[in-house]
């Protein structure tokens, strides 16, 4: 609610020009660091979506890891990686998308969700939508049933939103 957006806006931390000149990058670590903030993401995130809506949380490496273990263990689910290529040692689908230079790629065990499986997708931030745009397909590919789609931070003038349509995004803060 207004009161979780609040704290988001207080604690994410601007940083100039990383990873590259004109680029601010949006630091989340240091409010997943301070306990009492962190459990109010993941309290916030289980609450909007219900504790009972989902079967599996979804983390897209390496950002969102941090809040998809988090969100499964408070909700008794498990918790599923897509990974960047190349690191999972079993068949996988691969997805890609693009960057401003060259395209990045990203995988989910072929074999990680049983039919039907109700799928919660979570990353820390949400841009261009590229990144969560290729998890989305990839957990279709492999079968599960995307059920929501949550970030803790929207970059709105990005587009992501828009470019995942009509599938539904769901932000403790958008800016
Ligand atoms: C960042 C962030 C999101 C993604 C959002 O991850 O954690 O996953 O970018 O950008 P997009 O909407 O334009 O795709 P990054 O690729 O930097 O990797 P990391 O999580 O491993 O730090
Ligand atoms: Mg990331």
């Amino acid at each position: 609610g207004p009161e979780t957006a609040r704290l988001v806006a207080s604690r994410v931390l601007d940083v100039p020009d990383f990873p590259k000149p004109g680029v601010m990058f949006k630091d989340l670590m240091p409010l997943f660091a301070d306990g009492d903030a962190f459990r109010d993401v993941i309290d916030g995130i289980i609450a909007y979506h219900g504790r009972d809506s989902f079967d599996t949380v979804v983390g897209i490496e390496a950002r969102g890891f941090v809040i998809a273990a988090a969100i499964a263990y408070a909700s008794g689910v498990g918790v599923v990686p897509v990974r960047k290529a190349g690191k999972l040692p079993r068949p996988a689908y691969a997805a890609s998308y693009g960057l401003e230079y060259g395209e990045a790629t990203l995988e989910v065990h072929q074999d990680a969700f049983t039919a039907g499986h109700r799928v919660l997708v979570v990353d820390d931030v949400l841009a261009t939508g590229g990144t969560a745009g290729a998890t989305l397909d990839l957990v279709e590919r492999a079968g599960g049933t995307v059920v929501g789609f949550t970030v803790v931070l929207e970059l709105s003038f990005l587009g992501g939103r828009q470019r995942l349509a009509p599938r539904p995004v769901h932000a403790l803060l958008t800016v």
